[in-house]
């Protein structure tokens, strides 16, 4: 009989562009304030792309420190999926513009489109592959630059989102590694965060454009109930097959999208506020890219040790949410 191949990750980096933008310097851009945008949702400054650089670039400079982590060359690599909803453009994939960026094989690469939980779903996408003998590594790649589509006029949406990239080598593991992996979506509640122009609905026009449809519209009280419920709920669907209880988790690493929903989330677990990873204010909410550079912060800040059990836990636009148990 073949033995099981435990996947795990053994390579990470991560790409932030240089420039902060600061809620003092948003108090200049829109009618709001430092204390708002602080009490409302814990951010304090978020980074910013240049006008030049775009997912793509950020995706490639992290998927080369993940692979340096990982003491891989590209050639290494057998798949490569990109997490974003700010791609460089519809088609071609980003993956595929990854690809040749880092000079990896003519292998599969493929984007992914599922907002803030972009990344536990690329991981268990991955984890599939590599669990079943198909590929042997494997490169989850979450990069957003959701400058891009953020109505810079709009005080409610602009404060919470910015830029960045991190990425994952995937491959097997001689123990532990991704436990357990639980998805899902609901598309009911589509209209919630959305990207209304730009595809096929509604492609861009000058009317599409005059009438701001090209930026993020989100209903955020609404998303806010959503998140509590199945981030609490992904989290608990993700350890009870593995027979976990809440103190047998080291550290949740969740999507960053607000102080006041991630404290609702450890409440609603019975964990302990310090045992949830938090860099929102930093960086905002990436999308994407928030659990995965919050991943790659903490195992840099010593928060990981091996054979601790971490939680990924997100959720996102779609609406999608996903969680992942791993042994590290
Ligand atoms: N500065 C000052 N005042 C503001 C600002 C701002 N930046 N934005 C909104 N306000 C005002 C509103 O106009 C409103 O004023 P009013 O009472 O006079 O009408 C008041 O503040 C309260 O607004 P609410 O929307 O009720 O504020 P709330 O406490 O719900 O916080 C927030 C808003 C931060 C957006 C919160 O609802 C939230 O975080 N929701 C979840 C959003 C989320 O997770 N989005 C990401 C989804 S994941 C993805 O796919 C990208």
């Amino acid at each position: 009989m073949c033995e099981k191949i435990h996947v795990g990750i053994i390579g990470l980096g991560a790409y932030l562009p240089d420039r902060v933008l600061t809620n003092k310097d948003l108090e200049k851009m829109v009618d709001t304030t430092d204390e708002w945008i602080t009490t409302r949702t814990g951010i304090k400054e978020r980074r910013i792309a240049r006008a030049d650089e775009a997912t793509s670039d950020m995706a490639t400079e992290a998927a080369k420190r993940a692979l340096n982590d990982a003491g891989l060359k590209a050639e290494a690599i057998d798949l490569i999926i990109v997490a974003t909803i700010t791609p460089d453009m519809l088609f071609p994939a980003t993956a595929c513009l990854v690809q040749d960026k880092i000079g990896a094989r003519t292998v599969p690469a493929f984007d992914i489109s599922v907002a803030c939980s972009g990344f536990i779903y690329g991981l268990a996408i991955a984890n599939q592959f590599i669990g079943s003998g198909t590929y042997r590594h494997a490169l989850v790649i979450a990069a957003e630059k959701l400058s891009a589509i953020t109505d810079w006029n709009d005080r409610s949406t602009c404060v919470l989102f910015g830029d960045g990239a991190a990425a994952a080598v995937l491959g097997p593991v001689e123990k532990g590694g991704i436990l357990s992996a639980y998805l899902g979506a609901n598309g009911k509640q589509g209209e919630l965060i959305k990207l209304p122009a730009g595809g096929s609905r509604i492609p861009a026009t000058k009317k599409s454009v005059d009438d701001r449809l090209h930026f993020i519209k989100m209903n955020g009280v609404e998303l806010f109930k959503h998140a509590v419920k199945v981030m609490a709920e992904a989290a608990l669907e993700a350890t009870r097959p593995l027979g976990l209880k809440a103190e047998d988790i080291s550290l949740v690493i969740p999507h960053q999208a607000n102080l006041r929903i991630l404290n609702a989330v450890a409440k609603k677990m019975g964990l302990s506020k310090d045992k949830i990873y938090l860099n929102i204010d930093k960086y905002g909410n990436m999308s994407a890219a928030s659990s995965a550079v919050a991943l790659v912060e903490a195992v840099k800040e010593g928060r990981i040790k091996k054979g601790d059990k971490i939680l990924l836990d997100a959720f996102g636009g779609g609406l999608t949410w996903g969680a992942i148990v791993i042994e590290w």
